[in-house]
C-alpha cells in the first residue's frame, strides 16, 4: 500500500516514552549465555537494553508513556476517541492491551484495539490512525508502540537474547493547520514469515510448540537491508521528495549494521540519522517512538523539519512514513 496523505492535515502533537528501570549490559548477558561485549557491539552496535521486571507487563510500561504524550499535547484523556496499541507482546490475547489502557487512562469514548505488525507496528498504527482522523471518523487519537520482547525470548539462546530490549512510546495525533503527515508506504511478505516467528503462540497446532522467538538472523538481515532502502525510496518518490529534502531519518533500531547499510544506500547524511540502538537494543514497536524522543531532546526535531520513518520486522512487514514535524516535542525522552 502506498499513497500521499489525503483529507484533513494530521500531525503528532504529543510524544512520550517509557522504558523499564532495569538495565542489562552485554557483560550481564555474558554471564547467562556464551557471548561477549565485543561480539555484540561489533555485530549489532548494542551495548545495553532495558528489561521489564517479572511483574511488569506491557500495559505497565505503556501507561507512563501515554500519560507523558497526553500531557505534552495538553489534551484530556477523555477526549481521545481512538487508541491503537501496536505490539506483539500484549498483556494477554484478550482483552486487548488497548482496551485495558483506555480504561486505566479514562477514555470512555475511545475505540481501542491492538495491532500486530512486528517491529513495523508503530508505522502501521500511525498510518491507520491518520486515515481515521483525516476522514473525520476520529477526532483525536493516541497511538502506542510498545513491546516487552524479553517475555518471549529464550534466555538460553544467544542468537536472539542479545538483540532485544523492552520499551514503549506514545503519540497523540490531531488535526493541524499546516504540515503533518505527507504519505505512507506499508507492505508485508508472509512467505518470509518463518524467518522470525513464534509458532506455538496461536491456534495453529505444531508438533513441538515453541514458546519463544525463533529467528533466522541471516535471512532477516538480508530482508531488512533490502526493505529499509526500497520502502524509503518508494515513499520519497510517491511524495515527490528526495533524500536531500529529509532533515531527520528515523530508522527502526534493530542493528547498527542494518542502519549503516540503509544510510549508505539511500545517501542520507549520517548526521541526519537517529541511532539509539546502543542503549535500548531492538524494542520492536517501541523503537521508532523511542528514537523520535531522543531526536527531539537532542534538538534535532524542530517544527518544519521533514522526518522519514522506516520500520521492518516480523510478518515479515515493512513501512515508511513521511511527516513535516509541527510541534515542539522536547521532554519526551526516557
Ligand atoms: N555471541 C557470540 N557469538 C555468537 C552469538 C552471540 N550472541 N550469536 C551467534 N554467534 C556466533 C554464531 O554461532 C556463529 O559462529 P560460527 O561462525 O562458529 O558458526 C558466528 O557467531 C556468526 O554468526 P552469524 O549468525 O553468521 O552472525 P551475523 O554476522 O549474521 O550476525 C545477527 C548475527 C546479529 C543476528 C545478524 O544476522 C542480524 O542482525 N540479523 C537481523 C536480526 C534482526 O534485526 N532481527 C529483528 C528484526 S525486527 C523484528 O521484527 C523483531
Amino acid at each position: 500500500m502506498i499513497g500521499k496523505a489525503e483529507g484533513k492535515r494530521i500531525s503528532i502533537t504529543g510524544l512520550g516514552v517509557h522504558v523499564p528501570e532495569k538495565v542489562m549490559t552485554n557483560d550481564d548477558l555474558s554471564k547467562l549465555v556464551d557471548t561477549n561485549d565485543q561480539w555484540i557491539v561489533e555485530r549489532t552496535g548494542i551495548k545495553e537494553r532495558r528489561i521489564a521486571a517479572d511483574d511488569e507487563a506491557l500495559t505497565d510500561i505503556c501507561l507512563p508513556a501515554a500519560r507523558r504524550a497526553l500531557e505534552m499535547a495538553k489534551v484530556d484523556a477523555a477526549s481521545i476517541d481512538l487508541l491503537i496499541v501496536a505490539t506483539v507482546t500484549p498483556d494477554m490475547a484478550f482483552p486487548s492491551s488497548a482496551a485495558i489502557l483506555a480504561d486505566q487512562l479514562g477514555m470512555p469514548d475511545a475505540a481501542a484495539y491492538d495491532l500486530a505488525a512486528g517491529c513495523t507496528g508503530f508505522v502501521y498504527a500511525i498510518a491507520q490512525a491518520h486515515a481515521m482522523l483525516a476522514s473525520g471518523l476520529s477526532k483525536r487519537a493516541l497511538v502506542i508502540g510498545a513491546d516487552v520482547l524479553s517475555k518471549i525470548l529464550d534466555w538460553t539462546d544467544r542468537s536472539t537474547l542479545v538483540l532485544f530490549g523492552d520499551g514503549a512510546g506514545a503519540v497523540v495525533l490531531e488535526e493541524v493547520d499546516k504540515g503533518g503527515f505527507i504519505g505512507f508506504e506499508l507492505g508485508a511478505d508472509g512467505g518470509g514469515g518463518a524467518s522470525l516467528w513464534l509458532p506455538g503462540s496461536g491456534s495453529r497446532k505444531f508438533e513441538d510448540p515453541e514458546k519463544f522467538v525463533k529467528m533466522n538472523g541471516r535471512e532477516v538481515f538480508k530482508f531488512a537491508t533490502r526493505v529499509m532502502v526500497s520502502s524509503a525510496e518508494a515513499i520519497l518518490d510517491e511524495c515527490d521528495k528526495t533524500i536531500d529534502d529529509v532533515d531527520v531519518y528515523v530508522p527502526h533500531q534493530a542493528n547498527v549494521r542494518i542502519i549503516d547499510h540503509a544510510v549508505r544506500k539511500l545517501g542520507v547524511a549520517p548526521e541526519k540519522t537517529v541511532i539509539n540502538v546502543q542503549k535500548y537494543g531492538n524494542t520492536s514497536s517501541g523503537s521508532i517512538p523511542l528514537a523520535l524522543a531522543d531526536a527531539a531532546d537532542d534538538g534535532r526535531l524542530e517544527p518544519g523539519k521533514l522526518v522519514l520513518l522506516t520500520g521492518m520486522g516480523a510478518g515479515l512487514t515493512w513501512g515508511s512514513a513521511l511527516i513535516e514535524w509541527t510541534h515542539q516535542t522536547t521532554g519526551a525522552a526516557a
